[in-house]
């Protein structure tokens, strides 16, 4: 579903080039919920932004990004616009317009698209449902919970149907409660709609209670991939050690409260 070959991104900086990635490769299925994980400044958020090219790689010739069957380093910027639409993307901080209603933030990716009205209503009727948060459709994100905030943003980036959900530490922003629901949540959309899921955080209980795949980075470079339903894995890595490691700790986080959605 995604591939990712040779992709580095360089950042010009006051102090001369900075290597945020390099050379990463990723192999992500459909149906995947894809951890990446790794220390602050590692190159995670860099990295997923590449793969729906909020951030364009170093030009090389070697460098591939293909989502959904689809070159995306290859395409003109209007066909490039249509294939980001299946791809959704999660923020830490949410990144909603405060002065817009729920259903306006939400109507807002379908309104870039040229969805009619009609429709645009109707789907938004339809993602709000899906998040649980019907009864919040007229009120303004100031009077949400963070979590409910994050679920407006997860239905915004539900509403043009991707069949990809990248996510940049979606519970960071959230509190302990708030983020077994969200996680959990995450899990209903992969099973119920398909989707996948690539999720950035430097969460271990996180990754190890939602994900399938992990993808461990180290200073901008992506050290070591595992799966994690591969009992008699050995990482390699610090990280990916201490991942297994807590692993039962991550098991539990689910089971610990009942989905409300
Ligand atoms: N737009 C930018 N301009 C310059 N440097 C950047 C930019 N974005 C990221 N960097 C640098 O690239 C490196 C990797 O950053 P990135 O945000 O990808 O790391 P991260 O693993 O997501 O960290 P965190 O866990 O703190 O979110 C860091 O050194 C960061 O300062
Ligand atoms: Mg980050």
């Amino acid at each position: 579903m995604i591939s990712l070959h040779h992709v580095s991104k360089t950042f010009a900086t006051p102090d001369g080039p900075l290597r945020a990635v390099h050379n990463a490769s990723l192999q992500i299925d459909a149906g995947d919920i894809y951890g990446i994980i790794g220390f602050s400044g590692a190159g995670k958020s860099t990295l997923l932004r590449t793969i729906n090219l909020l951030e364009r790689p170093d030009p090389n010739p070697a460098a591939r990004i293909e989502v959904d069957g689809r070159d995306l380093l290859a395409l003109a910027p209007a066909e490039l616009l249509r294939a980001r639409r299946s791809i959704g993307f999660v923020f830490q901080n949410f990144h909603l317009l405060n002065n817009r209603t729920v259903a306006d933030n939400i109507a807002f990716p379908l309104e870039i698209a040229g969805v009619p009205k009609a429709a645009r209503a109707a789907r938004v009727a339809e993602v709000l449902e899906i998040v649980g948060l019907t009864d919040k459709i007229r009120a303004y994100p100031a009077k949400l919970s963070g979590g409910q905030r994050q679920r407006v943003a997860i239905a915004r980036a539900l509403a043009n149907h991707p069949k990809v959900l990248l996510c940049d530490e979606p519970t960071s922003s959230v509190d302990p409660q708030m983020t077994s629901n969200l996680l959990a949540f995450l899990v209903q959309l992969n099973q119920r709609f398909g989707l996948t899921i690539v999720l950035v955080t430097h969460e271990m209980n996180a990754v190890n209670a939602v994900c399938n795949r992990v993808a461990v980075m180290e200073a901008g470079q992506v050290v070591e991939k595992f799966s994690l339903r591969e009992p008699f894995h050995e990482p390699l890595s610090n990280l990916g050690k201490l991942l297994l490691r807590d692993r039962a700790v991550g098991a539990t986080l689910l089971h610990d409260f009942t989905p409300n959605i």
